[in-house]
Parts: C-alpha cells; sequence; structure tokens
C-alpha cells in the first residue's frame, strides 16, 4: 500500500493511536456523562465517573449499553445533542419489537463519510471509479452510508438501492461501474439474474465488490469471485455504532477486517461473563464511539461473534469475519450451531446452488433443523440425492447433530433483496 493513499488516521503509530484513543474516550465518556441521562445512571449505578478511566484499560470498569437499552428510550432518549442539531437519523429494521434509532450532527456524517471513503480505499476503489450502490436506502444505513462515502472518495455514484434486480443488471451493463456494494445474498440474487437474461456474468465492467451487513463465508467468497471474476472483500458495520464503515478487509490481503480504531474502540468480551477477553480468543464484539457527538455508544453489546487480531496491511487491529450473531445460534439438542457453518458446508457440496434455508420444526419434544438447498440446473437426480446425502453426513461429522436435507428444484427458495433471512422457525406453529 503506498503511502499516499492512506489518510492521516491510517499512518498513525501503534503509541501515537493509543494516545489519540485514551483522549478520544475520555471525552466521549464525558460527553455521555453529561449529556444522557441513561448514561449518567448506569455509570452512577457501577460507582465510576468518566474521571475513572485513566488508560485504555479502565474502560472495563464501565458499564455496558444493550440494544435493549437503545430500544427503552425510544426513539431520541439516548440523544447527547439538542434536536436541531440532529442533522440525519437512521433506524434499525426492528423485527421484534420497536426499531433502534441512531441520530447524526453534521461532524458525525463528516466522520462517517471518511471512514467509508477509507473502506472504499482499502477496498482497492479509486476516485474516478463507478460505484453501483444496491444496498437499501432509507432508514437502513446500507445505502445512504455507501453513498456519501463513495462521494467523498471523488468516484461516480450510482444510487440503485435495493430491488427491482432486472432493472439492477440492465444499469450494470450500461453504466458499467467497476464497484458494487451489496449483501452477498443479494449479489446471488442478480447472478441468477445474468444468467436469465443470458449475460456472462464475468464479462461484466465490474472488478471489486464490498459486501456486508450479513454474515457470509470463505467458501461464499470463493463463489462470487469466482462467477464474477471480481475481487469480494467484507465491509462491517451497525446502525448504533455508525452504519457500514466500522470495518473493513483490505483487498490485498483478505484476511478480516481492519477495524477504524481511531474512531471506535472494539473490545471482545465473554458473551456470558462480560469479562474483557484478550486478542486473539473469540467472543462477543462489543464497541465505543471515540468521536460521535449525536449519539456516544460506551460498551456497546454488538452480539456478533469474533476475535480482535493484529493489523497486517493497516496499523489498526482487525476483527475476523464474523461467524455468526449470537442472536442467530441454533441450539438443536444440546449443540450449538451458526447458519455459516451450514453455509461452508452447502457451498463446498457439488450439485447444489448457494441457495439454502434452514427450517426449524419441532418433532415430539424435539427440535428438527431441515436444511433446504436448491440444485444446480445442471443436477441429475442421482447427484441430487447424492448432495443430500454428503450435506446430511458433513454436518453430522462437522457439528455433530443430525439434520433433515432436502435438495429441491432450482429458483425454489425466496431470493435476497437486502439482509438474508436463513432461519425459517416453524416451532410454534407446530
Ligand atoms: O447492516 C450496516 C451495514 C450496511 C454494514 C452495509 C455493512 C454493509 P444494521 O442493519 O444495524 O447495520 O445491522 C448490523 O449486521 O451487528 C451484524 O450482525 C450484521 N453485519 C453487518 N456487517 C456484517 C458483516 C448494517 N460484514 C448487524 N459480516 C451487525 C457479518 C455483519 N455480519
Amino acid at each position: 500500500m503506498t503511502e499516499e493513499l492512506l489518510d492521516g488516521g491510517e499512518r498513525l503509530g501503534r503509541e501515537e493511536l493509543a494516545a489519540l484513543q485514551l483522549e478520544r474516550l475520555r471525552a466521549t465518556l464525558r460527553h455521555a456523562y453529561e449529556n444522557v441521562d441513561f448514561h449518567r445512571r448506569s455509570f452512577e449505578a457501577a460507582g465510576v465517573t468518566p474521571e475513572d478511566c485513566r488508560t485504555l484499560a479502565d474502560l472495563a470498569r464501565f458499564p455496558f449499553t444493550a440494544k435493549s437499552d437503545l430500544r427503552d428510550h425510544y426513539p431520541f432518549g439516548m440523544f447527547a445533542v439538542e434536536q436541531s442539531g440532529i442533522r440525519r437519523i437512521h433506524a434499525s429494521s426492528g423485527t421484534t419489537g420497536r426499531p433502534t434509532v441512531v441520530g447524526y450532527t453534521d461532524c458525525d456524517l463528516e466522520v462517517w463519510a471518511d471512514v467509508m471513503a477509507r473502506s472504499l480505499r482499502a477496498a482497492g476503489v479509486r476516485p474516478g471509479h463507478k460505484v453501483h450502490v444496491a444496498y437499501g436506502y432509507g432508514l437502513f444505513t446500507g445505502g445512504l452510508g455507501a453513498h456519501y462515502g463513495a462521494e467523498r472518495l471523488g468516484c461516480t455514484v450510482i444510487p440503485a438501492s435495493g430491488g427491482m434486480t432486472a432493472r439492477q443488471v440492465r444499469l450494470i451493463l450500461d453504466f458499467r461501474p467497476e464497484v458494487i456494494m451489496v449483501t452477498p445474498s443479494y449479489m446471488l440474487t442478480l447472478l441468477d439474474e445474468f444468467e436469465r437474461q443470458g449475460v456472462d456474468p464475468r464479462s461484466t465492467s465490474l472488478k471489486v465488490g464490498l459486501f456486508g451487513a450479513e454474515p457470509w463465508t470463505e467458501e461464499m467468497r470463493a463463489e462470487i469471485e469466482e462467477r464474477f471474476a471480481i475481487d469480494a472483500v467484507d465491509i462491517y458495520g451497525l446502525s448504533e455504532v455508525m452504519g457500514p464503515g466500522v470495518a473493513q478487509e483490505c483487498v490485498e490481503t483478505k484476511d478480516g477486517l481492519h477495524v477504524w480504531e481511531d474512531h471506535f474502540y472494539p473490545e471482545v468480551v465473554d458473551p456470558f461473563t462480560g469479562e474483557v477477553l484478550p486478542d486473539g480468543e473469540e467472543g462477543e464484539l462489543v464497541f465505543t464511539s471515540l468521536t460521535k457527538e449525536a449519539m456516544p455508544v460506551i460498551r456497546y453489546r454488538t452480539r456478533d461473534l469474533t476475535r480482535l487480531l493484529p493489523g497486517t496491511a493497516r496499523v489498526f487491529r482487525r476483527m475476523e469475519k464474523v461467524t455468526g450473531r449470537s442472536d442467530d445460534m441454533i441450539v438443536l439438542r444440546g449443540v450449538n450451531l451458526f447458519p455459516t457453518q451450514i453455509e461452508e458446508i452447502v457451498l463446498r457440496t457439488p450439485a447444489v446452488a448457494p441457495h439454502f434455508q434452514l427450517r426449524l420444526t419441532r418433532e415430539g419434544r424435539l427440535d428438527a433443523l431441515t436444511v433446504r438447498a436448491e440444485a444446480r440446473p445442471d443436477a441429475t437426480a442421482g447427484q441430487r440425492a447424492e448432495a443430500a446425502r454428503a450435506v446430511a453426513a458433513a454436518v453430522k461429522d462437522g457439528i455433530g447433530v443430525s439434520v433433515g436435507v432436502e435438495v429441491v428444484d432450482p429458483g425454489t427458495l425466496e431470493r435476497s433483496v437486502g439482509k438474508i433471512r436463513r432461519i425459517v422457525d416453524l416451532r410454534e406453529s407446530a
């Protein structure tokens, strides 16, 4: 990576970075304590004041913030500035209960565009490239977050948003973008559409894709890179902390995501005890914002499982590709299982396509899981039967639990237009 492609924050040494983090952390703790009732009360309950943070390690003495705390203060109770200073609002989809609402000041929006521009650069995007943004625009942070970052870098943005798949393909063919930003599952929907239109997906202008907003595996990377002849890199973020652009995989190493630690301070904790784990150990990712004004977050529990690793292509530490959210963990007859583990197996099995769904049902007093995977269009009946046996055996051997496997006809399973829903839980109605 040549020096001129790095911004000021990316050129810091580890020691300078730590000093900057501590200064920003102390200011953030003070800002949260002085301006948000929730934080003041929770600091008091934990017996700490912002002055108790003298080193970065002291952060461990401060209380966590959970998603439920944000919901309890719906809509604006976590904001730390006057409403007139809030320039934009986003909200999570809120599949269960109230959505979580987040706000940004002018300054927050500047930082967001800067870290997104940095993410794009790390992915190999350069000024002048055309960027097709197929993340949804709206309350979801994906579309607008990607949009302003790409403009900040000096790219030409094509704000396609999600959906209208046939039109997406037309736009890609006509406008010839080098870059696409989309969920990996929606990229597969686009793949189907290219093939339906008789266009070789390897022949497009696309060179690189930034895929995120949902977990995806190395197997999925290999599939997307091979089918589209592009580089596929991972982008991570969450609305509570900012949106996309919290961490980004560098295209030259593709070895996990560098956390933009000058703005977002990561910790990994034991999900049960809350104890901070040393780098290298897997647990729940927790973030404290270092520069946010409108809605500072203090030790926000993401429920995403990963581990922290030393930097490679950048000074910042990396987080390993997220294997799953604790919310998406299926406990099947005492065995813990994540959809990404099934993804790895499905994608390694010839004769099945990368489209699959997990159905949970109840048989008597026991839960049962059926993996429904689509056959590749050219698979014979014999190959389909063999694939079903192979998936079941791989799950049994690799994860240690018996599941049913159905290989269904191509095109049977619902396609993603944004974040995919892998698990269909039929247990209540069973
Ligand atoms: O999904 C922000 C985003 C948009 C990230 C576009 C990347 C690209 P939320 O809707 O608040 O924000 O959902 C955040 O999505 O806690 C993770 O569980 C999951 N997630 C996001 N990126 C990744 C990723 C956006 N690269 C939640 N790998 C997070 C795995 C991811 N999971």
